[in-house]
């Protein structure tokens, strides 16, 4: 098996590190940019930059198309019904925080229950632990399986005062996919609410919004081949319009005077200051790669790197490593966790860069879910479109390596 990108489309990826070529399995927390990417995004700043939906002048215009072409590129990728449903954000984060507090702030009193997973990342753990503190809610944890699968035999009872479900689609420790159907059918029978972080679920497969059901998911662009310093949160018209603004300043307004202010329709109501306009264009270009790739190719490709992985992993260092998450390769992406038998992840992250192999070590912004783990940290192998075998052989080497040296 091979890539399924050329490397060669991934200029970072020539270059080596301790006089070893590079091997990079960190895409879960951030993916390496095509030439296609950075040259949209050079082309943009040199030939048509200027602030949109403000200027009238011809490269404003150009800018503002641009702009709002990736708007429809997003609605697109994710099969919206609308592109004013597609919210341009920071990241991830930022659109959880949108939603907690805008949402929250309309929806959650004292005694409410938010309903999240113990795997969730901060990103949506903490905008929520904000929230109750405002408002009084407070939070369930929807428990997981030993396998590494949301456990949802306790389901009713936690949902007995819920007025939201948020869950992540994808783990970003365990590499669990998770099986939303049924969440999204308890949510809806409630009348409630439910909330997706699609953050490592959008890059690895495709995302049908209408099928999926839910009514607002979150994703960054840096970790589909895009740039940073841009995100999505995508919800039904319905409930952006229901909703207050978030940050108040220019361009989300229609009308500004002495004694308050009127917001401007969806999305621009949440678009306040300047935007993230050739993060934008960088966006648009990230999603045009991935989808000539085709996006159940990615899928694939991730399942079979998983499967190898992990069959190399455990043949190779049998008891000596602990992989955490589902044992069958097809119920997760390309996401490996870790712990190397009497190593700190950070040791082992450490020895493996000296190998040129590039894995996160750390709590991965999961502590309740170390909690869980009962571990402090794990080392955490990510694959995508530019890997392939051979980084599997590397990384396996590289941690018999790192083994033999501490034990
Ligand atoms: N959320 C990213 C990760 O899991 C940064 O690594």
């Amino acid at each position: 098996m091979s890539t399924l990108a050329p490397k060669s489309d991934f200029p970072l990826l020539s270059r080596e590190v301790h006089g070893k070529s590079l091997t990079y399995l960190d895409s879960a927390a951030s993916a390496q940019k095509p030439e296609q990417v950075l040259r949209a995004m050079d082309d943009a700043y040199r030939t048509y930059y200027a602030n949109v939906h403000r200027g009238v002048y011809t490269i404003a215009e150009e800018a503002t198309q641009a702009f709002e072409a990736a708007r429809r590129s997003v609605a697109r990728f994710i099969h919206a019904e609308r592109t004013s449903e597609v919210v341009f954000t920071q990241g991830t984060t930022a659109s959880m925080n949108l939603l907690s507090y805008s949402w929250g702030s309309a929806n959650l009193r004292d005694g409410d229950v938010v309903v999240i997973s113990q795997m969730e990342h901060h990103a949506n753990v903490v905008p929520w632990q904000m929230a109750c503190e405002r408002t009084g809610a407070e939070l369930a944890w929807i428990p997981i399986t030993s396998d590494g699968h949301l456990d949802l035999s306790g389901l009713e009872s936690l949902l007995q005062r819920a007025k939201v479900i948020s869950v992540t689609a994808v783990s970003n420790v365990l590499g669990t996919i998770n099986d939303l159907a049924p969440l999204v059918t308890a949510a809806h029978d409630r009348n409630i609410p439910i909330f997706v972080d699609a953050a490592q679920s959008a890059p690895h497969q495709a995302i049908d919004v209408q099928a999926l059901g839910a009514d607002a998911i979150a994703f960054s662009a840096h970790k589909l081949l895009g740039p940073t310093g841009i995100g999505v949160l995508w919800a039904r018209q319905s409930l952006l319009e229901a909703i207050p603004p978030f940050l108040g300043g220019g361009e989300m307004i229609s009308d500004v005077r002495f004694d308050g202010f009127d917001a401007a329709p969806v999305p621009h109501k949440f678009g306040a200051g300047t935007p993230p306009i050739v993060e934008a264009v960088g966006l648009r270009a990230a999603i045009d790669y991935l989808s000539a790739l085709g996006m159940d190719a990615v899928a694939d490709h991730e399942h079979r790197l998983a499967a190898y992985a992990m069959d190399r992993l455990q043949s190779e260092l049998g008891e000596r490593i602990k992989i955490f998450g589902p044992s069958n390769p097809s119920e997760r992406c390309g996401v490996i966790s870790f712990e190397l038998e009497a190593v700190h992840p950070h040791d082992v992250s450490q020895v493996l860069d000296e190998h040129g192999v590039c894995v996160r070590a750390g709590h991965h912004c999961a502590k309740p879910l170390m909690r869980i783990l009962d571990v402090p940290a794990t080392a955490r192998a990510s694959f995508y479109v530019y890997n392939e075998e051979s980084d599997i052989d590397r990384l396996v080497a590289a941690l018999d390596a790192a083994h033999r040296f501490f034990v």
